[in-house]
């Protein structure tokens, strides 16, 4: 099997798609186009809305927003994801979120979700900017647990900032995002991914604490060491609006306030023996994941700093059975793709993102990459899966105007 680089290093499909839409649409020139990645989480899963650690990169797959304002106040978003274009006036958005999301398309939610969620941010009545169309493309995989929601989101809202002249910095627009996401699009997820869109570096990924939101740059050295980020799409999709996501957030909400603290990040290790005794099996278990992926996390940083990206092999490889074992939000296509990699040599490997479905990564020699892409395909038809996508990712830069 042949392993792809990273298929739309540049973009220029979705950049270039996205310019015709809004010639199409609108019939007249832009005044810009701007973009956003989306990301792999290297270590550090459901510790986000647990106000824990994180350690996410961007990658080279990136969602294109081209924008022209308008005279009359209206808010119209087109994109690749559907024929259809959705407009609103900019003063009725107050109307549509959070209540009222049920009379647009969900994707339109974002972006519009977006404008919603900046203007009450910005603290800017709604008749104090223009209107604009905003056209969307995108590369980012959707439902493959890459964040293609986030790349939205990011996209639309360093447009609109720029637009507007709102002067908002980065961390306020990783907010608006996520703000989007749980108040309009109303999926309950925490901010790590609005925040690895908004914050990625070449080459580095990014270490956030979700309580400060410090984020500081942390260097990965995989190209140094001859190492390669695989991406394992196992091609089943999921959605964090609905069930388990949720329900894994309440499971934790719930082990905080029983063992008396503000959130989960607020216990270590030597808490857990208390924690079995006072917590039912189940809110035991989902709270001794986020204990240790949070420990993970820092163990993750301090290897990668004093000993380089081979080290961390084992720590993405307890990352993966605590999320089977313990949070129980891998599928059977995740685990199969985690140890088909890891029996054919790969240092390490892990489901990313939120679970129930989309990809894992394998972290693996240059030299090596067919063989474990080879191996996760046999095993997913000895299986009887469906073909994996299987391509690599390299950290690459946040949002930005193009
Ligand atoms: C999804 C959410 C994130 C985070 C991850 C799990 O990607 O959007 O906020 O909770 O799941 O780590």
């Amino acid at each position: 099997m042949t392993v792809e680089g990273t298929p739309p290093v540049t973009g220029t499909d979705a950049a270039s798609a996205v310019r015709d839409l809004f010639l199409l649409e609108v019939g007249h020139e832009p005044a810009g186009r701007w973009s956003a990645p989306g990301r792999v989480n290297l270590i550090g899963e459901h510790t986000d809305y647990n106000d824990g650690f994180v350690l996410p990169f961007a990658i080279p797959h990136r969602t294109h927003v081209q924008l022209g304002t308008r005279a009359d106040g209206r808010i119209r978003v087109v994109s690749t994801f559907d024929e259809a274009p959705v407009e609103v006036p900019l003063d009725e958005l107050d109307e549509l979120f959070p209540g009222g999301r049920e009379n647009v398309p969900t994707w339109s939610a974002y972006p519009l979700g977006v404008a919603w969620a900046l203007l009450r941010a910005a603290g800017r009545a709604a008749r104090t900017v223009p209107g604009v169309d905003i056209a969307i493309a995108s590369n980012v995989p959707v439902g493959a647990g890459l964040s293609s929601s986030a790349a939205i989101e990011s996209a639309t809202a360093v447009a609109l900032n720029d637009a507007w002249g709102l002067g908002l910095d980065r961390v306020a627009l990783a907010r608006v995002g996520r703000t989007a996401e749980n108040e309009a699009v109303g999926a309950p997820t925490g901010i790590m991914d609005q925040m690895a869109s908004m914050l990625g570096r070449s080459d580095a990924a990014i270490f956030l604490d979700c309580r400060t939101l410090d984020a500081t740059v942390v260097d990965v050295g995989f190209a140094a060491a001859d190492l390669e980020l695989l991406v394992l799409d196992t091609g089943v999709t999921h959605a964090h609006s609905t069930g388990g996501y949720r329900d894994r957030r309440a499971s934790c909400e719930r082990g905080a306030e029983v063992m008396g603290v503000p959130a989960l990040r607020d216990l270590s290790i030597a808490d857990l023996a208390a924690a079995e005794q006072r917590l039912d099996d189940v809110t035991f278990r989902r709270v001794r994941h986020i204990v240790t992926e949070n420990q993970r996390v820092l163990d993750t940083v301090q290897t990668l700093r004093e000993s380089g990206p081979r080290a961390i092999g084992g720590l993405l490889v307890a990352s993966h059975a605590s999320m089977r074992d313990d949070f129980e939000i891998s599928v059977p296509e995740l685990d199969v793709a985690v140890e088909a990699a890891l029996e054919a040599g790969a240092v390490g490997a892990r489901m990313t993102g939120g679970g129930f479905g989309g990809a894992a990564i394998a972290l693996v020699d240059r030299a090596r990459r067919e063989r474990v892409a080879a191996s996760v395909e046999t095993a997913f038809a000895a299986a009887g899966f469906a073909a994996p996508h299987v391509f690599s990712v390299t950290p690459s830069a946040g949002a930005a105007r193009d």
